[in-house]
């Protein structure tokens, strides 16, 4: 058993900064299902959203932050996010994170951050590195981990399931205790134990056929936190990026929409703009809107893709400002400064999850979860461009301050080694490829941009099926993370189509055509899924 004081999950800006934070406080394990750097974080592009002008004020942040989330945001978490927003950004620049700076000098002679615009955002406010601000983001954070004396990094290292007092049948309060950890280059499975994990595993955009995401989407820690009966919320509020590039061999890039904030338009294959009409803010108009209105666009006239173009603009301003974007479109063949780009919407970001406070804290004591794995209330049914980054490090600086000034007791409980079965069975893996393959494609065609009843309910019957499945081959095989990957995205599909089936209205990203207008009563109403005990691990309630 390896025992520490804190068990991070995750090694993306939540987890990262987390770490960073309880290391003068106690030993820290780092737990990474592959490396250090392979997390959404690594390819976020746009950049963060705060408030670093004073042109610009928390309230227009706030406000911006509300309607994004049409009606289902908690007001004062969105508050307390936006307003630590400009001290965490001087935290991260202190470690060494370079954000671009612009022309204009402050009055203490400091170049002014340059300040990219997004969908949804009245304001410039996104502090950016280039296009890839997330490799640099990632860069300043490891480099401070590696300083960092009392880490230590697990990496290849897949967490298998959280491990809780009630699990293991003890009397007393329900408590985590740590998790099971399958070592993928020992195929071994390892106890950690810890008085505090902290889950950072971000989202689950694998669960989709199409997505923005890297293979390390798969919704684990929703599932783990399911599993072990933490209630869930809001998963039916997927959100679609408007913008990704369509070509056979670009596996999910991302063309970011701070492209759009410098004047780049929607365009059919006509070279008709299609967005003015959409919403008043056209081509940068929230999320949700952009998304439906593309796929309609898709839809109407039968087109495989839509355009972005942004060849107004300068050639030398297009590699300057997008240098990421631009190199990468080459290689496929489309130079953005001559060319429109061809784009599709896929699955990008996962706005509902465990459900927590904006100090990380969930219902299981010792339990923290932080970032895009959450559901904090901060992005209510859209999330506004730029700001999961931001909560990210928000939520996790003060995750660390509450975990470090109400520290919980030492684990005196011995942990049972890990049990799994002992079937292999080559011939059997295809088995988890078949229906890894089947749940993306089940809910790209029934659960996504927009949806009806039928075709919920239909998805409902599949993934229910595949799940009793996966759960039979789950107990009799030995585990890999394949096989574990494929049991977290059938179940987190399956909490997606339950979400969805229980909201009995349209809003922000969840669009039915069945149910087209807002239920006002349903405003501030959050679908909770709970595992009760008595269902076992099948059951899901409200
Ligand atoms: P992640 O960064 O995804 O990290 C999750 C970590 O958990 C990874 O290390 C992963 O390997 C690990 N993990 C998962 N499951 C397990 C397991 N079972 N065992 C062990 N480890 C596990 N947001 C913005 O605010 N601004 C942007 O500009 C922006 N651009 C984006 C561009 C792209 C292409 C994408 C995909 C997302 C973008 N986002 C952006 C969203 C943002 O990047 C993510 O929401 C954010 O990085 C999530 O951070 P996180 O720390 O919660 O999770
Ligand atoms: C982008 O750069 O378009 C992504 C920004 C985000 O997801 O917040």
């Amino acid at each position: 058993m390896k025992n520490f004081d804190y068990i991070v999950i995750g090694s993306g800006i939540a987890g990262l900064t987390f770490a960073l934070k309880v290391a003068s406080h106690g030993r820290v394990a780092i737990i990474t299902k592959k490396n250090l750097t392979e997390a959404n974080t690594q390819y976020a592009q746009g950049g963060i959203a705060a408030v670093t002008k004073p042109t610009d004020t928390f309230d227009l942040h706030v406000a911006d932050t509300l309607r994004a989330g049409a009606g289902l945001c908690r007001e004062e978490v969105v508050r307390a996010v936006v307003e630590d927003g400009p001290d965490r950004i001087e935290e991260l620049v202190a470690l060494g994170m370079e954000f671009t700076r612009g022309e204009s000098i402050s009055a203490d002679g400091e170049r002014f951050y340059s300040l990219g615009k997004e969908g949804g955002h009245s304001k410039r406010r996104v502090l950016h590195s280039k296009d890839a601000t997330g490799r640099e983001v990632m860069r300043a954070l490891l480099s401070a981990i590696e300083r960092s004396p009392n880490v230590s990094v697990f990496e290849d290292h897949f967490a298998i399931d959280l491990i809780t007092t009630e699990k293991l049948e003890r009397s007393g309060e329900n408590r985590c205790l740590g998790a099971y950890v399958l070592n993928r280059n020992s195929g071994e499975v390892e106890t950690f134990s810890a008085p505090h994990t902290l889950l950072a595993t971000g989202g689950c955009g694998k669960v989709y056929l199409y997505t923005t995401n890297p293979d390390i989407a798969t919704g684990d820690g929703v599932a783990m936190a399911f599993r072990a009966g933490v209630p869930v919320a809001n998963m039916e509020f997927t959100q679609f990026h408007p913008t990704c590039l369509f070509h056979p061999k670009a596996k999910s890039f991302l063309v970011s929409e701070a492209l759009r904030g410098e004047g780049a338009v929607l365009k059919g294959l006509d070279g008709r703009e299609f967005m003015d009409t959409a919403h008043p803010m056209g081509s940068l108009a929230p999320r949700d809107i952009v998304a439906r209105a593309i796929d309609s666009e898709m839809k109407r006239t039968g087109a495989e893709h839509m355009l972005l173009d942004i060849t107004h603009k300068s050639a030398p301003f297009i590699i300057d400002r997008f240098p990421n974007i631009y190199r990468t479109c080459q290689a496929f063949g489309v130079d953005i400064t001559k060319d429109a780009i061809p784009v599709v919407p896929a699955a990008h970001y996962q706005c509902g999850g465990v459900v927590a406070g904006v100090n990380g804290q969930t219902e299981l004591p010792g339990l923290l979860a932080v970032g895009e794995v959450a559901c904090t209330g901060l992005h209510g049914a859209n999330r506004l461009a730029s700001n999961s980054l931001l909560e990210g490090l928000v939520c996790a600086h003060r995750a660390a301050q509450h975990s470090t000034t109400e520290p919980l007791p030492p684990i005196e409980a011995t942990i049972p080694a890990w049990h799994s079965g002992d079937a292999t069975d080559p011939d059997e893996l295809v088995v988890v490829s078949h229906n890894w393959d089947e749940i993306r494609r089940c809910m790209w065609d029934y659960v996504s941009i927009v949806r009806t009843q039928k075709r919920l309910r239909r998805a409902r019957a599949r993934v229910e099926n595949l799940r009793e499945e996966i759960r039979q081959y789950y107990w009799d095989f030995k585990v890999t993370a394949d096989l574990l990957e494929l049991r977290n995205i059938a179940q987190v599909a399956e909490l997606i189509i339950g979400c969805a089936l229980e909201r009995p209205e349209s809003r922000g990203l969840h669009y039915n055509l069945d149910l087209p207008g807002q239920d006002e009563t349903w405003a501030q109403c959050d679908t909770v899924r709970r595992r009760t005990v008595a269902e076992g691990v099948v059951g899901v309630t409200d």
